[in-house]
Protein backbone atom coordinates (compact mmCIF):
# COMPACT_ATOMS: atom_id res chain seq x y z
CA UNK A 1 0.00 0.00 0.00
CA UNK A 2 1.18 3.28 -1.04
CA UNK A 3 0.42 6.17 0.87
CA UNK A 4 1.08 10.08 -0.57
CA UNK A 5 0.44 13.10 1.52
CA UNK A 6 -0.91 16.11 -0.01
CA UNK A 7 -2.39 19.61 0.93
CA UNK A 8 -5.68 19.65 0.52
CA UNK A 9 -8.73 21.16 1.82
CA UNK A 10 -12.38 20.51 1.30
CA UNK A 11 -12.58 22.48 -2.45
CA UNK A 12 -9.13 20.36 -3.57
CA UNK A 13 -10.65 17.20 -1.92
CA UNK A 14 -14.03 17.83 -4.09
CA UNK A 15 -11.54 17.58 -7.17
CA UNK A 16 -9.58 14.39 -6.13
CA UNK A 17 -10.09 11.32 -8.09
CA UNK A 18 -10.43 8.40 -6.09
CA UNK A 19 -12.77 5.18 -5.59
CA UNK A 20 -13.85 6.73 -1.99
CA UNK A 21 -13.25 9.46 -0.18
CA UNK A 22 -13.49 10.08 3.87
CA UNK A 23 -14.07 13.28 5.06
CA UNK A 24 -13.12 13.23 9.01
CA UNK A 25 -15.73 16.23 10.08
CA UNK A 26 -15.08 17.64 13.46
CA UNK A 27 -17.66 19.73 15.98
CA UNK A 28 -17.23 23.73 14.28
CA UNK A 29 -16.88 22.43 10.99
CA UNK A 30 -16.02 26.15 9.43
CA UNK A 31 -17.84 25.09 5.37
CA UNK A 32 -16.58 26.60 2.45
CA UNK A 33 -18.79 27.31 -0.69
CA UNK A 34 -17.27 23.87 -2.53
CA UNK A 35 -18.96 20.72 -3.15
CA UNK A 36 -17.58 18.41 -0.01
CA UNK A 37 -18.59 21.45 2.42
CA UNK A 38 -22.39 21.68 0.86
CA UNK A 39 -22.62 17.67 1.30
CA UNK A 40 -21.52 17.91 5.15
CA UNK A 41 -23.38 21.33 5.75
CA UNK A 42 -27.08 19.58 3.96
CA UNK A 43 -26.52 16.39 5.67
CA UNK A 44 -26.50 18.30 9.08
CA UNK A 45 -29.22 20.54 8.26
CA UNK A 46 -31.03 17.63 7.06
CA UNK A 47 -30.10 15.49 10.72
CA UNK A 48 -28.95 12.88 8.47
CA UNK A 49 -25.40 13.52 9.75
CA UNK A 50 -24.04 14.72 12.93
CA UNK A 51 -20.15 15.30 13.39
CA UNK A 52 -19.93 13.66 16.66
CA UNK A 53 -17.54 10.53 16.96
CA UNK A 54 -19.14 7.24 15.84
CA UNK A 55 -21.68 9.35 13.44
CA UNK A 56 -21.05 8.52 9.20
CA UNK A 57 -23.10 9.25 6.21
CA UNK A 58 -22.19 7.76 2.77
CA UNK A 59 -23.12 9.19 -0.75
CA UNK A 60 -22.40 7.92 -3.57
CA UNK A 61 -21.54 10.10 -6.24
CA UNK A 62 -22.30 13.31 -5.11
CA UNK A 63 -22.86 16.12 -7.34
CA UNK A 64 -19.33 18.39 -8.06
CA UNK A 65 -16.97 15.60 -5.99
CA UNK A 66 -14.64 13.03 -8.45
CA UNK A 67 -14.42 10.59 -5.95
CA UNK A 68 -16.92 7.37 -6.54
CA UNK A 69 -18.03 7.50 -2.79
CA UNK A 70 -18.34 9.99 -0.04
CA UNK A 71 -17.86 9.01 3.45
CA UNK A 72 -18.71 11.66 6.18
CA UNK A 73 -17.31 10.70 9.55
CA UNK A 74 -17.67 12.93 12.26
CA UNK A 75 -14.69 13.14 14.92
CA UNK A 76 -16.22 15.06 17.25
CA UNK A 77 -12.90 17.54 19.09
CA UNK A 78 -11.05 16.03 15.98
CA UNK A 79 -8.45 14.46 18.84
CA UNK A 80 -5.69 11.82 17.70
CA UNK A 81 -7.99 9.03 19.33
CA UNK A 82 -11.08 10.07 16.94
CA UNK A 83 -9.36 10.40 14.07
CA UNK A 84 -8.20 6.77 14.56
CA UNK A 85 -11.19 5.50 15.50
CA UNK A 86 -13.06 7.40 12.89
CA UNK A 87 -10.61 6.50 10.24
CA UNK A 88 -10.32 2.78 11.43
CA UNK A 89 -14.50 1.91 11.09
CA UNK A 90 -14.61 4.00 7.66
CA UNK A 91 -11.89 1.62 6.24
CA UNK A 92 -13.27 -1.64 7.65
CA UNK A 93 -16.82 -0.41 5.63
CA UNK A 94 -14.93 -0.53 2.98
CA UNK A 95 -13.73 -3.96 3.02
CA UNK A 96 -15.35 -5.89 -0.05
CA UNK A 97 -16.06 -3.16 -1.66
CA UNK A 98 -13.48 -2.30 -4.99
CA UNK A 99 -11.90 0.67 -3.27
CA UNK A 100 -8.55 0.44 -4.82
CA UNK A 101 -7.81 4.42 -4.30
CA UNK A 102 -8.66 5.88 -1.00
CA UNK A 103 -8.61 9.43 0.10
CA UNK A 104 -8.54 11.05 3.71
CA UNK A 105 -9.31 14.37 4.68
CA UNK A 106 -8.07 15.51 7.64
CA UNK A 107 -9.82 18.21 10.08
CA UNK A 108 -8.07 21.73 9.15
CA UNK A 109 -6.66 21.68 12.35
CA UNK A 110 -5.32 18.29 12.75
CA UNK A 111 -2.29 17.84 14.52
CA UNK A 112 1.03 15.73 14.10
CA UNK A 113 -0.51 13.18 16.36
CA UNK A 114 -3.61 12.82 14.00
CA UNK A 115 -1.78 12.69 11.05
CA UNK A 116 -0.01 9.86 12.49
CA UNK A 117 -3.66 7.98 13.55
CA UNK A 118 -4.74 8.20 10.22
CA UNK A 119 -1.67 6.56 8.41
CA UNK A 120 -1.95 3.56 11.45
CA UNK A 121 -5.42 3.46 11.01
CA UNK A 122 -5.70 2.73 7.20
CA UNK A 123 -2.57 0.47 7.43
CA UNK A 124 -4.21 -1.28 10.15
CA UNK A 125 -8.01 -1.48 9.33
CA UNK A 126 -7.15 -2.45 5.94
CA UNK A 127 -5.13 -5.55 6.94
CA UNK A 128 -5.80 -9.06 5.43
CA UNK A 129 -3.83 -11.96 5.87
CA UNK A 130 -2.96 -13.56 3.22
CA UNK A 131 0.33 -15.95 3.34
CA UNK A 132 -1.35 -19.70 4.30
CA UNK A 133 -5.15 -19.07 2.19
CA UNK A 134 -5.52 -21.42 -0.98
CA UNK A 135 -7.47 -18.21 -2.72
CA UNK A 136 -6.68 -15.54 -0.69
CA UNK A 137 -8.75 -12.22 -1.45
CA UNK A 138 -5.78 -9.72 -0.62
CA UNK A 139 -5.88 -6.06 0.57
CA UNK A 140 -7.95 -3.87 -2.41
CA UNK A 141 -6.62 -0.80 -1.24
CA UNK A 142 -3.12 0.12 -2.87
CA UNK A 143 -3.07 4.01 -2.95
CA UNK A 144 -4.11 6.19 -0.15
CA UNK A 145 -3.68 9.91 -0.29
CA UNK A 146 -3.85 11.72 3.33
CA UNK A 147 -4.99 15.70 2.77
CA UNK A 148 -3.81 17.61 5.09
CA UNK A 149 -4.18 21.63 5.50
CA UNK A 150 0.05 22.22 5.30
CA UNK A 151 1.37 18.93 4.05
CA UNK A 152 4.72 20.73 4.50
CA UNK A 153 4.37 20.83 8.09
CA UNK A 154 3.43 17.35 8.74
CA UNK A 155 5.94 15.45 6.31
CA UNK A 156 8.16 14.02 9.07
CA UNK A 157 5.18 12.62 11.06
CA UNK A 158 3.84 11.47 7.79
CA UNK A 159 6.54 9.54 7.06
CA UNK A 160 7.44 8.35 10.45
CA UNK A 161 4.05 7.00 10.21
CA UNK A 162 4.59 5.07 7.50
CA UNK A 163 7.66 3.43 8.54
CA UNK A 164 5.86 2.14 11.70
CA UNK A 165 2.97 1.21 9.72
CA UNK A 166 5.26 -1.17 6.79
CA UNK A 167 7.06 -2.95 10.22
CA UNK A 168 3.35 -3.11 12.06
CA UNK A 169 2.55 -5.00 9.16
CA UNK A 170 5.53 -6.83 9.13
CA UNK A 171 5.37 -7.97 12.53
CA UNK A 172 1.54 -8.68 11.84
CA UNK A 173 1.80 -11.13 9.18
CA UNK A 174 5.41 -12.81 10.63
CA UNK A 175 3.16 -13.36 13.95
CA UNK A 176 0.51 -14.85 11.94
CA UNK A 177 2.07 -16.97 10.01
CA UNK A 178 1.73 -20.66 11.49
CA UNK A 179 4.19 -22.52 14.11
CA UNK A 180 5.15 -25.25 11.02
CA UNK A 181 6.07 -22.55 8.91
CA UNK A 182 7.08 -19.62 11.91
CA UNK A 183 10.11 -21.34 13.16
CA UNK A 184 13.80 -20.47 14.54
CA UNK A 185 14.76 -21.32 11.50
CA UNK A 186 12.63 -18.78 9.52
CA UNK A 187 12.91 -15.99 11.72
CA UNK A 188 16.70 -16.40 11.33
CA UNK A 189 15.72 -16.26 7.90
CA UNK A 190 13.10 -13.14 7.54
CA UNK A 191 15.94 -11.36 9.13
CA UNK A 192 19.22 -11.72 6.77
CA UNK A 193 15.97 -10.50 4.13
CA UNK A 194 15.57 -7.71 6.27
CA UNK A 195 19.26 -7.02 6.38
CA UNK A 196 19.75 -6.98 2.40
CA UNK A 197 16.88 -4.98 2.09
CA UNK A 198 18.21 -2.82 4.79
CA UNK A 199 22.09 -2.57 4.48
CA UNK A 200 22.13 -3.62 8.11
CA UNK A 201 24.48 -6.61 8.92
CA UNK A 202 22.47 -9.83 10.67
CA UNK A 203 24.07 -12.81 12.33
CA UNK A 204 22.41 -16.06 12.86
CA UNK A 205 23.76 -17.89 14.88
CA UNK A 206 22.44 -21.92 15.73
CA UNK A 207 22.82 -24.21 18.52
CA UNK A 208 27.17 -25.02 17.94
CA UNK A 209 27.57 -21.36 18.80
CA UNK A 210 25.22 -21.20 21.45
CA UNK A 211 26.70 -23.92 23.01
CA UNK A 212 29.91 -21.99 22.71
CA UNK A 213 28.77 -18.72 24.36
CA UNK A 214 27.58 -20.58 27.27
CA UNK A 215 23.89 -19.80 27.16
CA UNK A 216 23.10 -22.89 29.17
CA UNK A 217 19.75 -21.62 29.72
CA UNK A 218 18.36 -20.85 26.17
CA UNK A 219 19.60 -24.44 25.19
CA UNK A 220 17.53 -25.85 28.10
CA UNK A 221 14.25 -24.21 26.75
CA UNK A 222 15.62 -25.52 23.33
CA UNK A 223 16.46 -29.24 24.10
CA UNK A 224 12.99 -30.67 23.81
CA UNK A 225 12.37 -29.85 20.43
CA UNK A 226 13.48 -30.84 17.30
CA UNK A 227 13.64 -27.68 15.69
CA UNK A 228 17.09 -25.85 16.15
CA UNK A 229 17.27 -23.07 17.91
CA UNK A 230 18.34 -19.61 16.88
CA UNK A 231 19.98 -16.52 18.00
CA UNK A 232 19.79 -13.91 15.63
CA UNK A 233 21.74 -10.64 15.89
CA UNK A 234 20.54 -7.86 14.23
CA UNK A 235 22.81 -4.59 13.92
CA UNK A 236 21.44 -1.06 12.17
CA UNK A 237 24.07 1.82 12.38
CA UNK A 238 22.54 4.71 11.36
CA UNK A 239 24.88 6.82 13.91
CA UNK A 240 28.83 7.26 14.31
CA UNK A 241 29.85 3.78 15.31
CA UNK A 242 31.65 5.28 18.28
CA UNK A 243 28.06 6.14 19.28
CA UNK A 244 27.10 3.65 21.89
CA UNK A 245 23.56 1.88 20.31
CA UNK A 246 20.47 0.61 22.02
CA UNK A 247 19.76 -2.89 22.29
CA UNK A 248 16.26 -4.34 21.62
CA UNK A 249 15.58 -8.13 22.83
CA UNK A 250 12.70 -9.75 21.73
CA UNK A 251 11.33 -13.39 22.84
CA UNK A 252 11.16 -15.32 19.82
CA UNK A 253 9.24 -18.76 21.39
CA UNK A 254 7.73 -20.20 18.38
CA UNK A 255 5.64 -22.37 20.21
CA UNK A 256 4.95 -22.40 23.82
CA UNK A 257 2.99 -25.61 24.90
CA UNK A 258 4.76 -25.39 28.30
CA UNK A 259 7.20 -28.02 28.00
CA UNK A 260 6.73 -30.94 30.58
CA UNK A 261 4.67 -28.43 32.38
CA UNK A 262 2.55 -28.83 30.19
CA UNK A 263 -0.60 -26.23 29.10
CA UNK A 264 -3.95 -26.98 28.79
CA UNK A 265 -5.35 -28.23 25.47
CA UNK A 266 -7.53 -25.06 25.28
CA UNK A 267 -6.35 -21.86 22.73
CA UNK A 268 -3.10 -23.61 22.71
CA UNK A 269 -2.97 -22.76 19.29
CA UNK A 270 -2.07 -18.68 20.54
CA UNK A 271 0.88 -20.03 21.85
CA UNK A 272 2.19 -19.23 18.11
CA UNK A 273 2.02 -15.79 18.98
CA UNK A 274 4.62 -16.16 21.86
CA UNK A 275 6.97 -14.96 19.27
CA UNK A 276 5.19 -11.52 19.08
CA UNK A 277 8.72 -9.66 20.91
CA UNK A 278 10.65 -11.08 18.02
CA UNK A 279 8.33 -10.28 15.50
CA UNK A 280 7.89 -6.54 16.82
CA UNK A 281 12.37 -6.40 16.58
CA UNK A 282 11.92 -7.41 13.23
CA UNK A 283 8.90 -5.22 12.64
CA UNK A 284 11.40 -2.22 14.06
CA UNK A 285 14.24 -3.49 11.91
CA UNK A 286 11.89 -3.28 9.12
CA UNK A 287 11.17 0.33 10.20
CA UNK A 288 14.70 1.39 10.23
CA UNK A 289 15.18 0.03 6.94
CA UNK A 290 12.59 3.05 5.50
CA UNK A 291 12.91 6.05 7.97
CA UNK A 292 17.64 5.33 8.56
CA UNK A 293 17.03 7.09 11.36
CA UNK A 294 20.56 8.65 12.96
CA UNK A 295 20.80 6.16 15.90
CA UNK A 296 22.95 2.93 16.14
CA UNK A 297 20.35 -0.13 17.05
CA UNK A 298 21.26 -3.41 17.98
CA UNK A 299 18.22 -6.70 17.38
CA UNK A 300 18.46 -9.84 19.75
CA UNK A 301 16.60 -12.66 19.25
CA UNK A 302 16.67 -15.74 21.06
CA UNK A 303 14.28 -18.23 19.54
CA UNK A 304 13.05 -21.77 19.95
CA UNK A 305 10.13 -23.78 20.49
CA UNK A 306 8.80 -25.01 23.86
CA UNK A 307 7.95 -28.77 23.88
CA UNK A 308 8.00 -31.86 25.96
CA UNK A 309 10.15 -35.31 24.90
CA UNK A 310 12.32 -37.39 26.54
CA UNK A 311 14.88 -35.18 25.58
CA UNK A 312 13.23 -32.27 27.29
CA UNK A 313 14.20 -30.11 30.10
CA UNK A 314 11.71 -30.71 33.14
CA UNK A 315 11.25 -29.17 36.84
CA UNK A 316 13.77 -29.82 39.01
CA UNK A 317 16.44 -29.51 36.55
CA UNK A 318 19.16 -26.95 37.17
CA UNK A 319 20.95 -24.85 34.20
CA UNK A 320 23.79 -22.50 34.51
CA UNK A 321 23.13 -19.46 32.90
CA UNK A 322 25.81 -17.11 30.41
CA UNK A 323 25.90 -14.81 33.72
CA UNK A 324 27.26 -17.66 35.31
CA UNK A 325 24.23 -17.67 37.86
CA UNK A 326 22.94 -21.23 38.11
CA UNK A 327 18.93 -21.38 37.69
CA UNK A 328 16.08 -24.33 39.12
CA UNK A 329 13.79 -24.69 36.80
CA UNK A 330 10.35 -25.19 38.56
CA UNK A 331 7.99 -24.59 36.06
CA UNK A 332 9.26 -25.07 31.96
CA UNK A 333 6.41 -23.06 31.27
CA UNK A 334 8.52 -19.84 32.70
CA UNK A 335 10.49 -20.42 29.80
CA UNK A 336 10.70 -16.89 28.57
CA UNK A 337 12.79 -15.72 31.11
CA UNK A 338 14.90 -18.33 30.54
CA UNK A 339 15.84 -17.42 26.89
CA UNK A 340 15.67 -13.58 27.41
CA UNK A 341 18.61 -13.64 30.46
CA UNK A 342 21.01 -15.26 28.16
CA UNK A 343 20.35 -12.86 25.75
CA UNK A 344 20.41 -9.95 28.01
CA UNK A 345 23.83 -11.11 29.22
CA UNK A 346 25.01 -11.16 25.47
CA UNK A 347 23.95 -7.38 25.11
CA UNK A 348 26.36 -6.40 27.59
CA UNK A 349 29.13 -6.57 25.08
CA UNK A 350 27.62 -3.92 23.02
CA UNK A 351 28.35 -1.60 26.12
CA UNK A 352 24.50 0.15 25.53
CA UNK A 353 23.15 3.28 25.85
CA UNK A 354 19.74 0.90 26.76
CA UNK A 355 18.19 -2.39 26.83
CA UNK A 356 14.88 -2.99 26.24
CA UNK A 357 13.36 -6.32 26.06
CA UNK A 358 10.09 -7.34 24.34
CA UNK A 359 8.35 -10.49 25.46
CA UNK A 360 4.86 -11.90 26.00
CA UNK A 361 6.16 -12.85 29.06
CA UNK A 362 3.11 -13.57 31.45
CA UNK A 363 -0.79 -14.21 31.32
CA UNK A 364 -0.38 -12.37 35.04
CA UNK A 365 0.23 -9.27 32.78
CA UNK A 366 -2.76 -9.89 30.62
CA UNK A 367 -4.75 -10.38 33.92
CA UNK A 368 -3.46 -6.92 35.53
CA UNK A 369 -3.74 -4.49 32.36
CA UNK A 370 -6.13 -6.36 29.85
CA UNK A 371 -5.31 -5.91 26.41
CA UNK A 372 -5.38 -1.97 26.67
CA UNK A 373 -1.68 -1.07 27.64
CA UNK A 374 1.59 -3.24 27.49
CA UNK A 375 3.41 -3.65 30.79
CA UNK A 376 6.39 -1.84 31.20
CA UNK A 377 9.22 -2.27 33.83
CA UNK A 378 12.45 -0.21 34.58
CA UNK A 379 15.39 0.27 36.16
CA UNK A 380 15.55 3.67 34.88
CA UNK A 381 13.14 6.60 35.91
CA UNK A 382 14.26 8.42 32.40
CA UNK A 383 13.93 5.54 30.26
CA UNK A 384 10.63 4.57 31.53
CA UNK A 385 9.63 8.24 31.07
CA UNK A 386 10.86 8.12 27.53
CA UNK A 387 9.38 4.61 26.46
CA UNK A 388 5.58 5.87 28.00
CA UNK A 389 5.61 8.84 25.95
CA UNK A 390 6.94 7.43 23.03
CA UNK A 391 3.79 4.93 23.43
CA UNK A 392 1.58 8.00 24.11
CA UNK A 393 2.99 9.38 21.21
CA UNK A 394 2.31 6.24 18.64
CA UNK A 395 -1.07 5.45 20.21
CA UNK A 396 0.86 2.50 21.01
CA UNK A 397 0.00 2.26 25.21
CA UNK A 398 2.25 1.08 28.34
CA UNK A 399 1.88 0.89 32.43
CA UNK A 400 4.41 1.27 34.64
CA UNK A 401 4.61 -1.62 37.32
CA UNK A 402 7.05 -1.71 40.36
CA UNK A 403 10.25 -3.47 40.69
CA UNK A 404 10.71 -3.33 44.56
CA UNK A 405 13.33 -5.56 45.65
CA UNK A 406 10.47 -7.67 47.91
CA UNK A 407 9.05 -8.97 44.78
CA UNK A 408 11.96 -10.94 44.32
CA UNK A 409 12.22 -12.75 47.06
CA UNK A 410 9.71 -15.70 45.82
CA UNK A 411 12.87 -16.58 43.70
CA UNK A 412 14.68 -17.85 46.24
CA UNK A 413 15.66 -21.44 46.56
CA UNK A 414 17.64 -23.85 48.27
CA UNK A 415 19.53 -25.66 45.25
CA UNK A 416 20.55 -23.05 42.93
CA UNK A 417 20.74 -18.58 42.83
CA UNK A 418 17.88 -18.11 41.67
CA UNK A 419 14.65 -20.09 40.45
CA UNK A 420 12.90 -19.12 37.55
CA UNK A 421 9.56 -18.90 39.20
CA UNK A 422 7.95 -17.55 42.62
CA UNK A 423 4.03 -18.29 43.85
CA UNK A 424 0.95 -16.76 41.72
CA UNK A 425 0.49 -13.32 42.80
CA UNK A 426 2.44 -10.19 41.41
CA UNK A 427 3.02 -12.75 38.47
CA UNK A 428 4.40 -10.25 36.21
CA UNK A 429 6.38 -8.50 38.37
CA UNK A 430 8.26 -11.55 39.39
CA UNK A 431 9.01 -12.30 36.10
CA UNK A 432 10.42 -9.25 35.43
CA UNK A 433 12.05 -9.41 38.85
CA UNK A 434 14.08 -12.79 37.41
CA UNK A 435 15.19 -10.67 34.17
CA UNK A 436 16.42 -7.84 36.05
CA UNK A 437 19.34 -10.16 37.60
CA UNK A 438 20.95 -10.27 34.40
CA UNK A 439 20.22 -6.76 33.23
CA UNK A 440 22.57 -4.81 35.84
CA UNK A 441 25.35 -3.57 33.45
CA UNK A 442 22.94 -0.86 31.92
CA UNK A 443 19.71 0.98 31.98
CA UNK A 444 17.55 -1.64 31.30
CA UNK A 445 13.54 -1.75 30.12
CA UNK A 446 11.18 -4.77 29.58
CA UNK A 447 7.92 -4.77 27.51
CA UNK A 448 5.11 -7.37 29.12
CA UNK A 449 3.38 -7.76 25.95
CA UNK A 450 1.01 -10.98 26.65
CA UNK A 451 -1.84 -8.95 26.68
CA UNK A 452 -1.22 -6.90 23.91
CA UNK A 453 0.68 -8.65 21.09
CA UNK A 454 -1.99 -10.36 19.61
CA UNK A 455 -6.15 -10.62 19.36
CA UNK A 456 -8.40 -13.76 20.85
CA UNK A 457 -11.13 -14.43 20.01
CA UNK A 458 -13.31 -13.80 16.01
CA UNK A 459 -10.67 -10.89 15.20
CA UNK A 460 -7.85 -13.39 16.55
CA UNK A 461 -4.56 -12.48 14.66
CA UNK A 462 -1.06 -10.25 15.63
CA UNK A 463 -1.39 -6.87 16.46
CA UNK A 464 2.47 -5.75 15.75
CA UNK A 465 2.62 -4.04 19.28
CA UNK A 466 4.33 -2.03 20.57
CA UNK A 467 6.54 -1.80 16.96
CA UNK A 468 4.12 1.83 17.00
CA UNK A 469 5.68 2.41 20.69
CA UNK A 470 9.63 1.09 19.85
CA UNK A 471 9.76 2.87 16.33
CA UNK A 472 8.52 6.48 17.65
CA UNK A 473 11.07 6.11 20.72
CA UNK A 474 13.84 4.78 18.24
CA UNK A 475 13.53 8.41 16.10
CA UNK A 476 13.31 10.67 19.74
CA UNK A 477 16.95 8.94 20.55
CA UNK A 478 18.47 10.89 17.26
CA UNK A 479 21.13 12.91 19.06
CA UNK A 480 20.39 11.43 22.39
CA UNK A 481 23.78 10.14 22.17
CA UNK A 482 25.72 13.33 22.07
CA UNK A 483 23.64 15.48 25.15
CA UNK A 484 25.09 14.82 28.29
CA UNK A 485 24.89 10.92 29.62
CA UNK A 486 22.80 10.79 32.84
CA UNK A 487 24.34 8.67 36.09
CA UNK A 488 22.33 5.49 36.06
CA UNK A 489 22.01 3.58 39.14
CA UNK A 490 22.85 -0.15 38.20
CA UNK A 491 20.66 -2.52 39.45
CA UNK A 492 21.69 -4.49 42.73
CA UNK A 493 21.89 -7.99 41.13
CA UNK A 494 24.69 -6.61 38.89
CA UNK A 495 28.12 -6.84 40.67
CA UNK A 496 26.87 -10.30 41.91
CA UNK A 497 25.87 -11.61 38.95
CA UNK A 498 29.28 -10.76 37.20
CA UNK A 499 31.21 -12.20 40.41
CA UNK A 500 29.66 -15.34 39.79
CA UNK A 501 30.13 -15.32 35.86
CA UNK A 502 33.86 -14.89 36.27
CA UNK A 503 34.10 -17.05 39.65
CA UNK A 504 32.58 -20.25 37.44
CA UNK A 505 32.99 -20.01 33.84
CA UNK A 506 29.75 -20.63 32.61
CA UNK A 507 29.60 -24.42 31.58
CA UNK A 508 26.31 -25.50 29.91
CA UNK A 509 25.27 -29.00 30.40
CA UNK A 510 27.21 -31.53 27.93
CA UNK A 511 23.92 -33.38 26.48
CA UNK A 512 22.84 -29.61 25.55
CA UNK A 513 25.78 -28.88 24.34
CA UNK A 514 26.28 -31.78 22.13
CA UNK A 515 22.99 -30.73 20.18
N1 LIG B 1 3.97 -17.37 26.82
C1 LIG B 1 3.49 -17.49 28.15
C2 LIG B 1 2.80 -16.23 28.64
C3 LIG B 1 1.40 -16.00 28.12
C4 LIG B 1 0.34 -16.68 28.68
C5 LIG B 1 1.17 -15.05 27.17
C6 LIG B 1 -0.94 -16.42 28.24
C7 LIG B 1 -0.11 -14.78 26.74
C8 LIG B 1 -1.16 -15.47 27.27
C9 LIG B 1 4.65 -17.76 29.11
O1 LIG B 1 5.69 -18.50 28.59
C10 LIG B 1 4.06 -18.55 30.23
O2 LIG B 1 3.63 -19.64 29.99
N2 LIG B 1 4.06 -17.97 31.42
C11 LIG B 1 3.51 -18.60 32.57
C12 LIG B 1 4.43 -18.34 33.72
C13 LIG B 1 4.09 -19.14 34.95
C14 LIG B 1 4.39 -20.59 34.71
C15 LIG B 1 4.88 -18.61 36.11
C16 LIG B 1 2.13 -18.01 32.80
O3 LIG B 1 1.96 -16.81 32.64
O4 LIG B 1 1.23 -18.77 33.14
MN1 LIG C 1 5.36 -20.59 28.78
ZN1 LIG D 1 5.98 -18.39 26.60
Amino acid sequence: MDFELKTLDALRASAEKCDALVVLVPEGFGPGQDPVSRLVTEAVKSGAFEPKPGKSLAAWRPEGVAAGRVLLAGVGDGSARRVQSAVASAVAGLRGAAVKKLAVLLPAGADARAVRAAVSAVSEASYVYVSTKSKPEGRAIAKVVVGVADAAACKADFAAARGAAHGIEFARELGNLPPNLATPTRLGEEARKLGKLGGFQVQVLGPKEVAKLGMGSFMAVAQGSEEPLRFIVLKYQGAAASEAPVVLVGKGITFDSGGISIKPAAEMDEMKFDMGGAASVLGTFRALADLKPKVNVIGLIPSCENLPSGRAFKPGDVVTSMSGQTIEVLNTDAEGRLILCDALTYAERFKPRAVVDIATLTGACVIALGSVRTGLFASDDALAQALADAGDQAMDLCWRLPLDDEYGEGLKTNFADVANVAGRPGGSITAAKFLQRFAGAYPWAHLDIAGTAWKGGAAKGATGRPVGLLVQWLLAQQGAAARPARATKPAKAAPSAKAAASAQAAKPRKAAAAR
